[in-house]
């Protein structure tokens, strides 16, 4: 083999991708539902949107992100998320004018250099929602309450959902105070990459993914604790709102997410399998990001569905067979064939999934290909068929057959089987 795919991105097969299509339309079905509209954004943007949106010192920008210089030398990025595009695009296009609550979707793949493993890729696709314009609490718990509908209309259920509040800038400083004298006891221990987190950004020790370094951040002190009174109001109604939508959510003060833009509100569901890639879906407020980019000072919160992820829980937890053509046509001898081939075509500008094999083969081996394929129903047709005037049509689950004339065939084939 000459070529085989770069390493962490991954071919999607044929067979896997009616479950990728299920859980896109899934998506677009209940996201209509709810008032969501769609936006399609590049994948490439400015290096620099993603530095200054997602942060500097965060592992996503810092050690992940796939840059590349354009002709000109431009420093661009393959998106790593879709929430700063999305905010770009809603300035750029001054998508604020009019209404100034926008409530948008995008589904695509983005792009970080992880380690590859079970439920991480170097190339993986987020379903991504925002509502730029409301400040909460409904827009946080809408947001929450659609994820969790999502899931179980997919016949998921078995999550674990996480919620916490981040607080705002003023209250940020001073637990990010009483966070850093908190590491500073323990300096000495933390992993060469949290001592440099302690001097940019001490939230970030969150991340870490070292073991004495999470031993450590166990006894940190809270978040929750620091909160002022607006950041507490706000998160006691999004719980209010949570429990009125018999939403049942567990509150973890360690959420803090890898990403700097994140204030008040975040959330992540979690799964019970995958071990440490268990997070589904994530995401939170970010009430200061539309600001830092120059545009009108507009709240905002969001998530992101992984679908690799979704598609790994429905391959092991949900049967679905894929569908099969609704007929499939055996001609035997060149007049049939040609026929049929022409009944082929007509078939399937009727609306029917129609299938035939084109190798001239014999009737056992076309059989065996229709059953192969799941056909529903075959159509045989031979020189005795041909003089008759009547093919036989072949229920491939019952075995019937059922004499059919030849003169209307596509009209009667139509109204026998379309769904
Ligand atoms: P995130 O937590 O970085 O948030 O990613 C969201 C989800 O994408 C994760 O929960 C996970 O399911 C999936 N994911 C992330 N990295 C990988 C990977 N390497 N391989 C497979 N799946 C992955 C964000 O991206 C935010 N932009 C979400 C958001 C939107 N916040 C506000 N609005």
């Amino acid at each position: 083999m000459l070529y085989k795919a770069v390493k962490g991105f991954k071919d999607i097969l044929p067979y896997q991708v009616g479950t990728w299509n299920r859980v896109e339309s899934e998506a677009k079905r209940i996201f209509e539902l709810f008032g969501y509209r769609e936006i399609r954004i590049p994948v490439l943007e400015k290096a620099e949107l993603f530095a200054r949106g997602i942060g500097q010192d965060t592992d996503i920008v810092s050690k992940e992100m796939y840059t590349l210089e354009d002709r000109k030398g431009n420093r661009l990025a393959m998106r790593p998320e879709a929430t700063a595009s999305v905010i770009r695009a809603y300035i750029e296009h001054k998508l604020y004018k009019g209404y100034p609550v926008q409530k948008l979707f995008t589904i695509g793949p983005m792009f970080r250099y992880e380690r590859p493993q079970k439920g991480r890729r170097r190339q993986f696709h987020q379903i991504n929602v925002e509502i730029i314009g409301d400040p909460g609490p409904k827009s946080d718990s809408e947001l929450i309450f659609m994820i969790m509908y999502f899931f179980s209309s997919l016949g998921l259920n078995d999550f674990i959902l996480n919620v916490n509040s981040l607080g705002c800038l003023k209250c940020r400083g001073p637990f990010r105070a009483e966070l850093r004298s908190y590491l500073d006891r323990y300096f000495v221990q933390l992993c060469p990459d949290c001592q440099k987190r302690m001097e940019t950004n001490p939230l970030r020790v969150f991340d870490c993914k070292v073991e004495t370094c999470n031993q450590i951040i166990k006894d940190a002190p809270s978040m929750l604790d620091f909160l002022c009174n607006d950041c507490t109001n706000h998160f006691d109604s999004v719980r209010l709102y949570l429990k009125q939508l018999d939403l049942d959510f567990v509150v973890n003060s360690y959420l803090m997410r890898g990403l700097d833009y994140y204030t008040r509100t975040t959330f992540e569901v979690q799964t019970k399998e995958m071990g440490a890639q268990n997070a589904v879906a994530g995401g939170g407020r970010y009430d200061n990001l539309m600001k830092e980019f120059g545009g009108p000072d507009s709240p905002a919160i969001g998530f992101a569905i992984g679908v690799e992820r979704v598609v790994e829980l429905l391959e092991e937890h949900v049967v679905q067979e894929e569908e099969g053509p609704d007929i499939f046509l055996a001609p035997l001898g060149k007049e049939a064939e040609d026929k049929s081939f022409v009944w082929l075509q007509e078939l399937r500008k009727g609306g029917l999934r129609s299938e035939m094999e084109y190798r001239s083969l014999g009737l056992k081996a076309q059989m065996r290909h229709a059953d192969r394929l799941r056909a529903r129903k075959v159509l045989i047709v031979g020189e005795d068929e041909l003089i008759k005037g009547k093919g036989i049509l072949r229920d491939m689950v019952s075995k019937e057959q059922i004499e059919i004339p030849l003169d209307n065939l596509v009209d009667e084939l139509i109204r026998l089987l379309i769904r």
